[in-house]
């Protein structure tokens, strides 16, 4: 007998509970993604994140766990964010906001002219958007160096301006969420992005302007930090 699509998503192992086959199975009833297609990219601290096949074409799915375990640190990172003031320290309440701060995060990068996926749908713990790749998923920057280093590393140092001129720091910058698809980057997981005029923003500019430059000094480009941060900043 064949399977109906919740069974689907229950054979995925222990990956989903109960609560994620509900959600899974209203958006891909509502046509946002085929429900044999899932497949798994990453398995992180807080997601897992998966591609599939969408409506024009393909797509990816973070799902972030409701058990996770660093709930007390996304609470702790989003409490501040003048947009969800009022958010209680509720396990649910905190997740969902969380996955709603990166869709909208999102938009908002494309608005500031930021290559990053663009952002579909969410829903309760889902975030849909935009498969960066060609058949493979693109490699992150720290597993595919670019060739042209100093054209690459001027193009974050525009995006972060940009960003930063919008009102916005990426909060999570390194070479692990900037993808190197097709010698270009594309900033992803904007779950930390915020906006300057919350109270920890310039540490969290410092950071990622920090990251960028330690890795781009590793391979060999001379930067120092504080100029560079400077020349955002201006
Ligand atoms: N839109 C996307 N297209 C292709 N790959 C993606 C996309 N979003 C995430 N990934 C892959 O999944 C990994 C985890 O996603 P990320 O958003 O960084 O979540 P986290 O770091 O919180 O686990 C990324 O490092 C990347 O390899
Ligand atoms: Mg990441």
């Amino acid at each position: 007998m064949a399977k109906t699509a919740k069974e689907k998503f229950k054979t995925y192992g222990n990956v989903f509970d109960n609560f994620a086959v509900r959600n899974l199975f209203e958006l891909s009833s509502k046509g946002f993604f085929e429900e044999d297609s899932l497949s798994p990219i990453s398995i992180g601290k807080e997601a897992n994140v998966f591609s599939a096949k969408g409506k024009d074409g393909p797509v990816v799915l973070k799902i972030y766990r409701l058990e996770t375990a660093d709930f007390n640190r996304m609470y702790s990172y989003i409490r501040n964010d003048p947009r969800f003031l009022n958010l209680k320290n509720q396990r649910r309440k905190v997740i969902f906001a969380w996955v709603q701060r990166e869709y909208r995060n999102l938009f908002r990068a494309r608005e500031a002219k930021i290559r990053v996926p663009t952002p579909f749908v969410f829903m309760k713990n889902i975030l849909i958007m935009e498969f960066i790749g060609k058949n493979q998923p693109a490699l992150k920057l720290k597993d595919h160096i670019p060739k042209n280093k100093k054209k690459f590393y001027l193009k974050i140092k525009k995006y972060i301006r940009n960003f930063y001129k919008i009102g916005f720091v990426h909060g999570d910058l390194s070479e692990f969420n900037i993808l190197n698809f097709d010698e270009e980057p594309v900033f992803i997981d904007l779950s930390h992005s915020t906006m300057i005029r919350q109270a920890n923003s310039m540490e969290l500019l410092e950071r990622d302007v920090k990251n960028i430059c330690r890795f781009f000094n590793k391979h060999n480009l001379k930067l120092d930090y504080k100029k560079e941060l400077k020349e955002i900043l201006s």
